[in-house]
This record gives C-alpha cells, structure tokens and sequence, in this order.
C-alpha cells in the first residue's frame, strides 16, 4: 500500500476555524504532515481538481463551494496512508459517519464535509501533483 494521500480542508471548515483542530487529529492518529499550504482554488482549478466527477449532478455546487474561500491543502505519509486516512476522516455524508471521525465532528453537511481525502493511491499521486512541486514533494519526513 501507498505512504502517502493528499488532503484538502474544505472553505466551510477553514471559515469555522477548525484548522487547529483538524490538523491535530491527523498528526494524533499517526500522520506526518510533510507538505502544506493554504489557497483559495479559482473555479477552473476546482473544475480540473474534480474532473473525474464532471457529469455528478452536483457537480456545480461541489466546484462552487470549493472555490468558495481558502482551504489547506497538505499531503500526509503514513505506511497505508490512503485507507487509514479515509478511515479518520469518515463517510462522504456526515449523517452515516463514525463517532470521533473528523467529518462527524465537523462537517455541516454531505456537500459541505469539511475534509477531502484522496480515494486510491493513483489519486493520491495526482492530487499531490495538483497543489506541490517537485520540491515541496518529500518522500519522507525530514
Ligand atoms: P470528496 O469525497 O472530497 O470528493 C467529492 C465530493 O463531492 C465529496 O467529497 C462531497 O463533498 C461532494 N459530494 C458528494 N455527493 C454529493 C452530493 N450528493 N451533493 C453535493 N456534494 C456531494
């Protein structure tokens, strides 16, 4: 399985000031946090992020709140990183997530879910790639 997953935390989180938080449960439950930076997407740049769910109906809300305001971007290493991330952060939809995951604590809704987290290692490849340079891509903490 794949070191790393790439995350977002999402404009609804960031806007109720949930970074610390958030940030604190990923390096708690094993993660280091070996790239990060906070940005505001355009709306082209959400459209590309999310362009493998292009024909979803909820397409336009999903680009719309993304390029809503700032989010943190960062990429997290952790042996099986993908899997045991999606554990932590939850269901898509906080109404079916888990207690103590991150989107049961403080996503407000299925589109406003305050934490993305990359669904396969390929992704994971890629989504790095979107918000780091080849310099800002270590493979493994400093
Ligand atoms: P994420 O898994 O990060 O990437 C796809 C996103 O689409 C997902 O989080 C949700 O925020 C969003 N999404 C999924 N289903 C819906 C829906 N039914 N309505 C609005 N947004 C959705």
């Amino acid at each position: 399985a794949g070191l790393k997953t790439l995350t977002m935390i999402k404009p609804g989180a960031v806007k109720n000031r949930h970074i610390g938080a958030i940030l604190n449960m990923i390096e708690e439950a094993g993660f280091r946090i070996s790239a990060i930076k906070s940005l505001k997407l355009s709306k082209e740049d959400a459209e590309n992020f999310y362009e493998e769910h292009k024909e979803r109906p909820f397409f336009p809300e999903l680009v719309d709140f993304m390029s809503s305001g700032p989010i943190v971007a960062a990429i997290l290493l952790k042996e099986n990183a993908v899997e045991d991330f999606r554990k932590l952060i939850g269901s898509t939809d906080p109404a079916e997530a888990e207690e103590g995951t991150i989107r049961k604590l403080f996503a407000e809704s299925k589109a406003h879910n305050a934490i993305h987290g990359s669904d396969s290692d390929a992704s994971a490849e890629r989504e790095c790639h979107f918000f780091f340079s080849s310099k800002e891509l270590l493979e493994r903490h400093p």
